[in-house]
């Protein structure tokens, strides 16, 4: 027996036991390193956004309408896809919900406006984004603010993307693509809005009177715009609960709430309408899976929780709108805040305010709310999270 021979017969089967260690230990290494997409080395998805402002990515820019954010200092911190902190048409300072989650599941363009001229060449890349501010689930909705693609008008676009697709690519391909595509669908928060405030008399508008049925009425529309969704090819669906409109500056205001505190009537109205909405995604998974599936998002809890705990999140200030004055200042118009620099209207660090607006949240409080929506766990997304919903495999 020589030697070496014995040492290399040893050698052997420790090397073997290290091997697999080694490579965890690079595994994990690169998990650390790279964003989980990455190395998942799942392609990032296509991304099919539908809803308000909260999500619009600038289709309001090409309507005539009052609901317009396309003046500074709106995008001011809009960085990504090319931006130059000028206005995008965005709702906010920064990047929205849908945003973040596109550029986090590994998008390297984010979903366009799907009025932009050219919009249709980025469809199979990064998908197309049909938000639009001030409208609602329901078609009336937002009719003061004259120009608006309700949600039933979306989804008409979006079967004419579809179209435009069949003209090139075989209806296997299209089914296929769709498949694997996100449908975000972020809606409902201004049919509450209306719903809240004053009845307008001269649009002759008769208000319902009742949350339950108001309500009921409000997830039954979006089931329907659901299903169509469902029929055109989709099969993965985020569906948006509607934050703690109480808490908004805006509802703040129309209430007379005392500083601090959040309107608890319109917080009841909203969290009845969220109970609804999850019973619906459970139907909806039920009736529908395991070929599509529904995750629901709890943005409501997020946000209270944030508000609520604000110092710990990073925040200064809770409740006040960075941007438009605070309460009782009216009317907490934003647009051309920074054309005065010496204003008051636009705060000095904008991280430090979970609102931008009288109605929207920054892009601080974003990243948190979307972070938890793509990670977190079945009290922020349910049944399952953003990011695994993305790599889901239709059985
Ligand atoms: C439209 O998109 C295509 C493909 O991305 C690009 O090559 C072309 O330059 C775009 N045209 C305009 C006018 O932006
Ligand atoms: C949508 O809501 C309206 C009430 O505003 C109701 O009359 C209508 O039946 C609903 N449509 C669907 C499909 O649920
Ligand atoms: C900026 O605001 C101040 C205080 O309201 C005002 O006196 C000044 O005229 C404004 N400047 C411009 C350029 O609007």
């Amino acid at each position: 027996m020589s030697p070496a021979g014995l040492p290399r017969h040893k050698m052997a089967p420790s090397r073997a036991l290290h091997r697999p260690s080694l490579l965890a230990t690079a595994a994990a290494l690169l998990l650390l390193i790279l964003p989980p997409s990455a190395a998942a080395a799942v392609p990032a998805p296509a991304l099919f956004i539908f809803g308000d402002s909260l999500v619009d990515a600038g289709n309001n820019d090409y309507l005539v309408t009052l609901s317009k954010a396309n003046g500074p200092p709106y995008g001011i911190d809009f960085e990504s896809s090319g931006g130059n902190g000028k206005p995008t048409g965005r709702f906010t300072n920064g990047m929205t919900i849908a945003d973040i989650m596109g550029e986090s599941l590994g998008q390297k363009s984010l979903a366009p406006p799907f009025l932009a001229p050219n919009s249709s060449a980025a469809i199979t890349s990064s998908g197309i984004n049909y938000g639009s501010g001030s409208s609602g689930i329901f078609d009336d909705t937002g009719s003061f603010y004259i120009g608006r693609i309700p949600l039933g008008q979306q989804v008409s676009y979006f079967a004419n993307t579809r179209s435009q697709m069949l003209e090139t690519m075989d209806e296997e391909a299209v089914a296929d693509f769709f498949s694997k595509a996100l449908f975000v669908i972020v809606a409902g928060s201004n049919d509450i809005l209306e719903f809240l405030s004053p009845s307008v008399p001269f649009l002759g508008r008769e208000k319902p009177d009742d949350p339950s049925h108001f309500q009921d009425a409000l997830v039954s529309n979006l089931t329907f715009y659901l299903k169509e969704l469902s029929e055109l090819g989709a099969r993965k669906f985020v569906v948006s609960d509607v934050g703690p409109l109480g808490c908004i500056p805006y509802v703040r205001a129309l209430e007379f709430m005392p500083a601090g505190q959040c309107s608890a009537s319109a917080n009841r109205v909203t969290e009845g309408y969220n109970r609804k909405l999850r019973r619906m995604v459970e139907k909806m998974n039920r009736e529908m899976g395991p070929e599509s599936k529904f995750v629901y998002t709890d943005t409501y809890r997020i946000v209270m929780a944030i508000i609520q705990n604000h110092r710990q999140y990073g925040f200064d200030d809770a409740l006040d709108p960075c941007c438009g004055g605070s309460f009782p200042l009216p009317p907490f118009l934003c647009i051309g805040a920074v054309a005065n620099r010496s204003s008051s209207t636009l705060c000095s660090d904008r991280s430090k305010y979970v609102f931008w607006d009288a109605f929207h949240p920054t892009e601080a409080a974003n990243l948190i709310v979307a972070g938890k929506l793509l990670d977190g766990d079945a009290a922020a997304a349910w049944p399952i999270n953003v990011r695994e919903l993305s790599q889901y495999e239709h059985k």
